[in-house]
């Protein structure tokens, strides 16, 4: 099927570079000229395993292209995928200008049926508002000759892509959500998605852009859980991994996402657990639960921090080395990553900071003031009074621990993933803190 992806963020490179892996013919749209001109030598702006090669080899064979025009991708596709950018306004709604603006544009230049699909993580009823706006802004020529057949049909198929991993849940998904008014629309998104022999949930548009909001929702709800339960942890001397592997061995639960730490970060949960909580408000609903699961996200930090002063005494001064930057590993993105916050914290404490990140350094130098990077984990480690994990790249636990300790001044870890719980530091000589490891009672 010839179709067209607009918005070459994120979702959208990696949903048209997908697609063309499924046999779809594909051309991708961003405003950004820049982005386009390097999209179209095969050069990815963000960190994806697996992407470049994709993008390289559908490149070189023309199954996909990318173009700045609305009007060229409008004209050469049958279905058009809508995966904008939805940031947060102030008040935690989503922002939808984006989103109205390419469906007017598309509308515009639709010379015959269109499926038009929303990607973007949206609130309930957007399907809706860009059925109108597609309407209002059809040619005036095609409102005439087609009077009694709607040219168009709209549709939801939210992503369910983790970064990191986001081509291979592409390509693995655990269902596809089709949210759809019509039998044309459901007959054409089976066809795009038949390759993978995917389990289908087929449903209306409203019920599909409420699953993609109380997916993640329900998600960060069982982060924020668990790290409530490893405060409790802390404070009467019982171990978070035991409990979290405890309760995920029932399968009603299940073991994902009960990782204790310095909570979620990311594009994603942190702005969609807001636009959750607005959606309900609009709707009459008091999401109080959800107001809670972020307050719990926040304090994680807070507690952190905390634990990092009560250990450290005196934090003026000291020379505090931060290994993973990343709001989780596998990905450079810096968007809503604890470490910062975790880093502001400390230097405001007048602590001084280094770090080292595999991948985010690029991103992180823009949004981090006085920071000292290093090139390795041994280079950071050089005069450290401590060391605090933010990001568990798999990677460092390859850690030579005896030359790091040797390099640091003081040697004290303090684990925000609990990555490396399973390695004796105490043995070797260091001071180890991880999150909800019972640390306050066994101290005293
Ligand atoms: C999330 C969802 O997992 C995807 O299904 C969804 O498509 C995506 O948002 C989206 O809406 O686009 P992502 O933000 O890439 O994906 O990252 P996750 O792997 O879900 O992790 C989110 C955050 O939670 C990270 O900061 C991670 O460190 C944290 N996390 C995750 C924990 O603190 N504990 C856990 O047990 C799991």
């Amino acid at each position: 099927m010839n179709i067209a992806i607009i918005g070459s963020g994120y979702v959208g490179l990696v949903t048209g570079v997908c697609l063309a892996e499924l046999g779809h013919k594909v051309i991708c749209v961003d405003i950004d000229r820049e982005k386009i001109a390097k999209l179209n030598k095969g050069q990815v702006s963000i960190y994806e395993p697996g992407l470049e090669e994709l993008l390289k080899k559908f490149l070189k064979n023309k199954q996909l292209s990318f173009t700045t025009s609305i009007q060229e991708a409008t004209q050469k596709s049958l279905a058009i995928f809508i995966a904008v950018g939805t940031p947060s306004k102030k008040n935690g709604e989503a922002d939808l200008t984006y989103v109205e603006n390419v469906a007017a544009k598309i509308a515009r230049h639709m010379d015959g049926y269109r499926l038009i699909i929303e990607k973007s993580t949206v609130p309930a009823e957007t399907g809706k508002r860009i059925e109108r706006t597609v309407k209002f802004n059809l040619p005036k020529k095609f409102r005439k000759t087609n009077l009694r057949e709607p040219a168009f049909d709209v549709a939801s198929n939210p992503e369910f892509l983790r970064e990191g991993s986001a081509i291979h849940d592409f390509m693995h998904p655990d269902r596809v959500v089709i949210g759809v008014e019509s039998k044309r629309a459901e007959k054409m998104l089976r066809e795009i998605y038949e390759p993978l022999k995917p389990k289908f949930v087929v449903t209306n548009i409203n019920s599909a852009e409420l699953i993609k909001h109380a997916s993640n929702s329900f998600l960060a709800t069982k982060i924020s859980f668990i790290n409530a339960v490893s405060q409790i942890c802390n404070n009467i001397g019982a171990d978070i991994l035991k409990v979290a592997e405890g309760m995920g061995y029932d399968k009603r639960i299940g073991r994902s996402f009960l990782d204790a730490g310095i909570g979620y970060g990311g594009s994603c949960f942190p702005k969609d657990v807001d636009a959750f909580i607005r959606l309900s408000e609009h709707s009459g609903y008091d999401f109080a639960l959800l107001k809670e699961v972020r307050e719990v996200n926040q304090k994680q930090v807070t507690a952190f921090i905390q634990l990092i002063e009560d250990k450290m005494w005196i934090v003026k001064n000291k020379v505090v080395g931060v290994l993973g930057l990343a709001f989780k590993p596998n990905t450079d993105d810096m968007r809503n990553a604890p470490s910062l916050d975790i880093i502001r914290l400390l230097q405001h404490e007048g602590a001084k900071v280094k770090a080292y990140d595999p991948q985010a350094m690029a991103k992180a130098r823009k949004l981090l003031k006085g920071v000292t990077f290093s090139r390795d984990v041994y280079q950071l480690a050089k005069g450290c009074d401590c060391l605090i994990v933010c990001t568990e790249w798999d990677l460092f636990k390859q850690i030579n621990f005896r030359r790091v300790k040797q390099a640091m001044n003081q040697a004290m870890i303090f684990d925000g993933r609990n990555l490396f719980h399973d390695i004796d530091l105490a043995g070797m000589g260091f001071e180890y803190h991880g999150v909800g490891r019972g640390h306050k009672k066994i101290d005293s």
